[in-house]
């Protein structure tokens, strides 16, 4: 791409397209524990962009303001840019992953109602470690409104994606989300929203998420799943082959 860079990620690079927007390019790179276990795969990059971008279109749809501006069918999705809060959102619907080492007595996929919000510092280097919402406040990362803000917005997108995974056979167990604030100070959700960072289950409780290459470690388990979870979402996939 003949713009600059202005961020290499695990999963995507960013680019500067004009003062205020940037251009996410999907990398086809999957990186699970910490970044222990790497592969990559063809047609991974255009199917989160994809599910990204139908995600965000249906969350403005909804009256949810995204950093989401424009999607040409590639793996480049252009977002306004945003200065990121370090923080990842998690909400969880049913207890799974990292939830249940930190408090070994849910059952697993036990059903969270309400979803459960928790928040983590984003530094890989520290791996993301859990903080409390008094921390965010103490530290002066957000402010009392801005917290209220999120959290309320993190419900509401919650709800949206809940609709849409039941309406389509498929449990919704757990998301993370992110969120940015542009030139106004306005929060704003950002970042991606694909099945790398949320986690549903088919009828027979198979992942189709990133969580399959995190148990199968093989990469084209994970591009399928992909492809079958864009397939019931109404995702045009007829252009990815899969190997
Ligand atoms: N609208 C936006 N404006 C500016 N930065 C953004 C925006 N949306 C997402 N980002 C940031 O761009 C980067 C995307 O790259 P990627 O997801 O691959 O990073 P990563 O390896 O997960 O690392 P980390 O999220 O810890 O920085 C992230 O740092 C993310 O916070
Ligand atoms: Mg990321």
């Amino acid at each position: 791409m003949s713009l600059k860079i202005l961020y290499e990620g695990k999963s995507k690079r960013v680019y500067v397209k004009n003062e205020d927007e940037l251009v996410m390019e999907f990398k086809d790179d999957v990186t699970a524990m910490d970044g222990a276990i790497k592969a990559s795969a063809s047609g991974k990059g255009v199917l989160a962009a994809r599910m990204s971008a139908y995600f965000f279109k249906v969350l403005e749809d909804n009256g949810i303001e995204t950093h989401y501006i424009d999607y040409d069918g590639t793996r480049n999705i252009t977002v306004k840019r945003l200065s990121i809060v370090p923080i990842e959102v998690i909400v969880r619907n049913y207890a799974y992953g990292s939830l249940l080492k930190r408090m070994p007595l849910y059952k697993s996929l036990q059903k969270l109602d309400p979803p459960l919000i928790e928040f983590h510092y984003k530094d890989d280097s520290l791996h993301d470690p859990l903080i409390l919402p008094e921390d965010i406040l103490n530290v002066g990362l957000l402010s009392r409104n801005e917290l209220d803000y999120i959290v309320e917005t993190t419900l509401r997108v919650n709800k949206v994606l809940d609709n849409i995974f039941s309406s389509k056979g498929l449990r919704f167990v757990d998301l993370k989300l992110e969120f940015g604030r542009d030139k106004n100070g306005r929060l704003i959700v950002a970042d991606e929203i694909s099945g790398d960072t949320f986690r549903v289950l088919d009828e027979n409780g198979n992942h189709l998420d990133k969580e399959i290459f995190r148990k199968t470690k093989d990469v084209n388990i994970m591009v399928k799943a992909y492809i079958e979870l864009c397939k019931r979402l109404g995702i045009e996939v007829k252009d990815v082959v899969s190997s």
